[in-house]
């Protein structure tokens, strides 16, 4: 999960977004017209990838968000307390460039993520994603999140989990 040639860091309005395409018309859309307005009313942070020359290599955005927990597995809901949800942070979007795709830097950027969140002083209870579709939920698969019996597009990692793979 290493990509030491990118650097990532809390998206600038006054980067060119324009030329950014991850394959996903809804994703690269998102991020060329939609994400400044978000971040300026608080609804959503974005974090991106920068290649040597400065060039967007990929992106992602973390918000707060809440599971409830008769959505999470028995096995997992049944060590927690009883209250109707858990505090989680949501990566609502994840992509790359098409030019950048294959070398790792998909991981990173998840990786980068959990790390950020496990930064925080402020409690989340686990990481959960929307997948687009199936071959996105792989991915997330693979990285060792854990679909939501409920819902097969929607994973999670608890951040215990994340904190023992990283360390
Ligand atoms: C999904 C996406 C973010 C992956 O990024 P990437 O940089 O190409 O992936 P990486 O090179 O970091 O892959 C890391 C690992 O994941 C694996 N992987 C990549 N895509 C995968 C998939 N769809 N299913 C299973 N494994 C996958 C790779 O084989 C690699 O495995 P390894 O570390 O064991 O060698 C990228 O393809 C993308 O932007 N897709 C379009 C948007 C999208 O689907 N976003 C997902 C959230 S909705």
């Amino acid at each position: 999960m290493t990509a030491p040639q990118f650097r990532i860091a809390p998206l600038d309005g006054q980067l060119d977004r324009s030329g950014f395409h991850s394959g996903s018309t809804p994703l690269d859309t998102y991020f060329q017209r939609q994400v400044s307005q978000d971040i300026k009313r608080r609804v959503t942070a974005c974090f991106v990838a920068l290649g040597a020359e400065g060039q967007i290599a990929g992106y992602y955005t973390l918000a707060s968000a809440s599971i409830n927990l008769n959505d999470l597995p028995e096995s997992i809901g049944k060590k927690l307390p009883r209250y109707p949800s858990v505090p989680a942070v949501r990566m609502g979007r994840l992509a790359v460039d098409e030019r950048f795709k294959g070398c790792g830097l998909g991981g990173a950027l998840l990786s980068n993520a959990l790390r950020r969140i496990l930064a925080s002083e402020i409690a989340a209870f686990a990481l959960v994603v929307d997948a687009k579709d199936d071959t996105a939920a792989d991915f997330y698969l693979h990285h060792g999140l854990i679909a939501l019996p409920s819902s097969k597009l929607t994973l999670f990692m608890p951040l215990a989990t994340a904190k023992a793979l990283i360390s």
